[in-house]
């Protein structure tokens, strides 16, 4: 089967630009499952209600979250009551949401996960074992993709290795940066270290340059504001074989 994992979506220009081109992106690469990063498709960053619905308009199946998930309180009763909206899973218990879904496709059962990193991160519990509990309550025979928010490389390519063999795709999210090490690890789990993001392109990460410069310059706090220059749309194409749940191929996808 296939399933199109798309980056951070920026603002209303990066839920426009999704609604303008999924649909089709769908229909070219026969997709079954999408899974989409929501949280900065906010303006003014974080999710809410309009622009999950957005996403989810635009052909989004699953939405997934990071460090900026509770923003917006007016996302928190969705994030109870929506079962395809997700924030990592290590956040503690007592958090509005959940942090896995089980999505039932007419190919497979498909368990889509998010977690947060700890390195260059607010303090959280780890994310490894986190991983460790949800797959230890899974039954058999379902497919299962991992949004792996985080900063840090390395910690992006240690759990995809942990995981190898027992999940069958590991993404990284929260850069915004495309990375180009899409591949396919020993037991067959399929793995990128970040997605990068789908939003404004002449940007520094989806937000105007300016402020960002002048707080590097004089270090005062500065408004910050999205971009708006043309955007474009980042993720990767995963082939899963149902039977093996192991990846067959990995693409990236850039839409501009
Ligand atoms: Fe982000
Ligand atoms: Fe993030």
């Amino acid at each position: 089967m296939n399933i199109l994992c798309i980056g951070d979506v920026i603002g209303a220009s990066g839920c426009e630009f999704m609604m303008r081109h999924l649909p089709s992106l769908r229909k070219l690469y026969a997709v079954d499952l999408v899974i989409a990063n929501g949280e900065n498709s906010a303006e003014g960053n974080g999710l809410t209600p309009a622009s999950a619905d957005m996403l989810f308009n635009s052909g989004v199946d699953v939405i997934t979250t990071g460090n900026h998930v509770f923003r917006r309180k007016e996302i928190y009763p969705a994030l109870d009551e929506n079962p395809r909206i997700l924030r990592p899973a290590n956040y503690p218990a007592a958090t509005p949401g959940k942090g896995w879904t089980v999505v039932d496709t007419v190919k497979a059962q498909v368990c889509v996960i998010n977690l947060l990193g700890t390195v260059f991160m607010d303090p959280i519990d780890s994310a490894f074992e986190a991983a460790d509990a949800i797959l230890a309550s899974q039954g058999e025979g379902r497919l299962v993709i991992v949004d792996m928010h985080a900063e840090a490389t390395s910690e992006k390519r240690a759990l995809a290795f942990y995981l190898d063999g027992r999940v069958s795709a590991v993404f990284g999210t929260h850069t915004h940066v495309q990375t180009a090490d899409e591949e396919i690890l020993p037991h067959g789990t399929g793995f990128i270290t970040d997605l990068g993001m789908t939003g404004p392109t002449l940007s520094v990460l989806g937000i105007d340059p300016q402020p960002i410069i002048r707080r590097f310059l004089t270090r005062l706090p500065s408004k910050f504001s999205n971009a708006t220059t043309p955007c474009s749309l980042s993720g990767v194409l995963l082939d899963i074989n149902t039977k093996t749940r192991q990846t067959n191929l990995i693409n990236r996808i850039q839409v501009k």
